[in-house]
């Protein structure tokens, strides 16, 4: 059977990552426990978390020309991720995210674009062919609005669907082109910077969904953390309960999850099994600390699915 084909184009950052007890508040200095770097981003986390969930896998995307770019390719291409497509920038270091990581599995994250923020349009509209030829196109906002899309536009060009994950969270309203994608893929507090509606339980889930849909997109698929999903397509909604497991660190389940969901899509499942493989991904995911060393492999989320039946 052929594999998925999965494009992702987006962020490819180190994370510079500090363990603690607890967050800090504003002005105040703590010891904390640990610190590592780990290969991250969103972009590149979804890469490997499909590639690892048995999708050949092309990244479209920019690092630096610093020590970090190349063990971020490493990375990739260590998981198994087609790298081809992403570019070093002479001059230009690679983006970071600094993340604070405490007992709870919680996180605080800030990220610097560095080489994301210098991801073109031209570079995405260079990669027709490859785009052309996926099963699924997934795309963040961690790298230039306008190159997020003209990725959308050019799977869009070639029948080719696509999914947003609107993180982080965008400080702006999105143009409508954005929104009216195939699948959008918020988490709660996304979907909250979206509609204006605080997401709360699966009522108001299912009323920002509304609005999502309303705005263009075909199908919205909402992460809600330890209550699942909620999947909203034609005017209804469907919940997908999820298993809560206990959380090492929450860092990057997110992009688990929309890989599961891409893979799953890819794969000719239906909405509500692949948004199943996601959830089961994204819990997987809080089991291991860090973002990429994280994401699951299919073997242990088939196990994970099978026990959870
Ligand atoms: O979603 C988690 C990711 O967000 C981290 O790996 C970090 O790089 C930021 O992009």
């Amino acid at each position: 059977m052929r594999a998925p084909q999965i494009v992702v184009v987006g962020s490819i950052n180190m994370d510079l990552v500090a363990r603690m007890s607890r967050l800090p508040r504003p002005g105040e200095t703590l010891h904390g426990d640990d610190f590592q770097t780990i290969p991250g981003g969103k972009g590149a986390n979804q890469a490997v978390a499909a590639a690892r969930l048995g999708a050949q896998v092309t990244m479209i995307g920019r690092v630096g020309d610093d020590a970090f770019g190349g063990e971020l390719l490493r990375s990739l291409e260590l998981y198994g991720v087609g790298t081809q497509y992403v570019q070093k920038t002479a001059n230009y270091p690679s983006g970071v995210a600094v993340i604070n990581v405490e007992a709870s599995g919680a996180n605080a994250i800030v990220v610097i674009a560095g080489a994301n923020g210098r991801l073109t349009a031209d570079d995405v509209a260079n990669c027709a062919s490859v785009i052309a030829s996926a099963d699924v196109v997934v795309v963040q906002l961690e790298t230039p609005v306008e190159t997020v899309i003209t990725a959308i536009r050019t799977a869009r060009k070639f029948n080719v669907r696509t999914i947003l994950d609107p993180a982080p969270a965008p400080s702006s309203p999105l143009p409508a082109e954005l929104q009216s994608v195939d699948y959008i893929s918020p988490n709660q507090s996304e979907a909250e910077a979206l509609t204006g509606i605080v997401v709360y339980d699966l009522a108001s889930a299912e009323r920002a969904a509304k609005v999502l849909c309303d705005r263009g997109a075909r199908h919205v698929v909402m992460k809600l953390g330890e209550l699942g999903a909620l999947i909203y397509s034609d005017g209804k909604g469907e919940h997908i309960a999820a298993v809560s497991t206990e959380i090492v660190d929450t860092t990057a389940a997110g992009d688990a999850f929309t890989a599961g969901l891409a893979v799953g899509l890819a794969e000719g499942r239906t909405l509500a099994e692949a948004t199943k493989l996601g959830c089961a991904a994204g819990t997987m995911a809080c089991t291991v600390f860090g973002a990429q060393p994280a994401m699951p492999t299919r073997e242990k989320v088939d196990q994970f699915l099978r026990v959870e039946r």
